[in-house]
């Protein structure tokens, strides 16, 4: 079977740290990945995630199987981080545990393909570059819808609109709720309030994918693009992923949460949810999630988690303004100001595949389209970037 096969491609985002970690260059820097680096350049453990785990290496006494969509704590704390606690729309939702953001994404497409197998799913312009792979792996259509306006360097909100309005119904609309991947580029509240309008009078269901919340203005600013779609009373998905927001990477600690219009429909429709899961991988491991409910179960544990995050946001932010005036000392005098203005790990920089291919002869290595882990910038490696991006442009 394997022997007039040929090579796949490499990843587009992995692939680049695989190239990268062949790279013998003592002054490489990875601005690949989309992974939180402190200024050390270190991916640390977080002081909450290491207080769960010692808690849960005393207390636990049985490795035996979780339910299908896990277990059903984890479930509630991320309906109550997605949401809000107070929120009105629990009754008529159901969270299963994922392997990661990516699975919540895979197991969505899955159950999508068998209940409407000629659903096409629309995915923003650009966007997050696993995100056709995955979809389209589970079997569906695939179609973009416009977003990013390369001329203004933010967002074409009446092109969006204009495109969403002739979706067709039944049809998925993929959504980055915040800390939008790759461009960095979010909606406003009032365009969140027009999407729902649009939603629930054209009849097609929103996907939202949620991997950064926390990462933009805070966990509260960065949900409250759900609530006009809670309150149209329509049905949607959240793919969330606790990858970024608690450092879990390697736990693979993600949730696919799926909201209908009643109580029922849900029911039947999450009846399908673990016919998904267990002909994929029967039920979750479960350490990552584990960790996330010993956290957010803690009042004193989610203080110290929500802490650490905003520290995060705010060390990413304060690296955006030295990209932009590194650039600038120097000698570079085109205005790359919106840098500072687009939220969470990633800027669409505005470097061309060139400037990218450039840079990765320099050992820095940038995905594809001008995609910046700014989060991967520290002081040591900041005026080496700057530096190298002058250099190229
Ligand atoms: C990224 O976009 O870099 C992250 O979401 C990691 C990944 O799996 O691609």
């Amino acid at each position: 079977m394997f022997n007039e096969t040929k090579p796949a491609p490499p990843d587009s985002i992995l692939g680049l740290t695989e190239a990268f970690r062949a790279d013998s260059n003592p002054a490489k820097v990875n601005l690949g990945v989309g992974i939180y680096k402190d200024e050390q350049g270190a991916t640390p453990i977080m002081a909450a995630v290491k207080v769960a785990e010692k808690h849960l290496l005393e207390t636990q006494t049985t490795k035996s199987y979780l339910p299908i969509p896990g277990s059903p704590a984890y479930s509630a704390v991320v309906q109550k981080l997605l949401f809000g606690s107070d929120s009105s729309v629990f009754d008529r939702a159901r969270t299963c545990h994922t392997p990661g953001g990516t699975g919540a994404l895979r197991v969505g497409g899955d159950f999508i393909k068998k209940l409407n197998p000629n659903a096409t799913v629309w995915v923003s312009t650009p966007t997050w570059a696993n995100h056709k792979g995955v979809f389209g792996a589970a079997g569906l259509n695939i179609a973009d819808y416009r977003y990013y306006d390369a001329a203004t360097n933010g967002l074409d909100f009446s092109a969006m609109k204009a495109d969403l309005e002739n979706v067709p119904a039944g049809d998925i609309v993929l959504l980055h709720v915040c800390c939008h991947n790759p461009t960095g580029v979010d909606l406003e509240a009032t365009g969140w309030a027009e999407l729902a309008s649009i939603a629930k009078t054209k009849g097609w269901i929103p996907f939202f994918d949620f991997a950064y919340h926390g990462f933009a203005d805070g966990l509260e600013q960065d949900r409250a693009a759900f609530t006009p779609f809670i309150d149209a009373g329509i049905e949607f998905f959240v793919a969330n992923s606790y990858s970024k927001n608690f450092g879990l990477y390697n736990e693979r600690t993600g949730g696919l949460t799926v909201v209908a219009e009643t109580a029922d429909a849900v029911d039947a429709a999450f009846s399908h949810v673990k016919k998904t899961i267990r002909t994929n991988y029967s039920n979750p491991s479960n350490h990552g999630g584990a960790i996330v409910s010993t956290i957010l179960e803690s009042a004193e544990l989610t203080q110290q988690w929500e802490t650490e995050l905003a520290e995060m946001r705010v060390r990413i932010h304060s690296m955006r303004k030295k990209l932009v005036d590194g650039i600038k000392n120097h000698g570079i005098d085109r205005d790359f100001g919106y840098i500072v203005e687009q939220r969470g790990m990633f800027s669409y920089s505005g470097l061309s595949d060139e400037n990218v291919q450039a840079l990765r002869d320099k050992s820095i290595y940038v995905v594809g389209g001008g995609r910046i882990n700014v989060a991967g910038l520290t002081p040591s490696n900041i005026d080496a970037v700057c530096a190298a991006v002058a250099d190229v442009l």
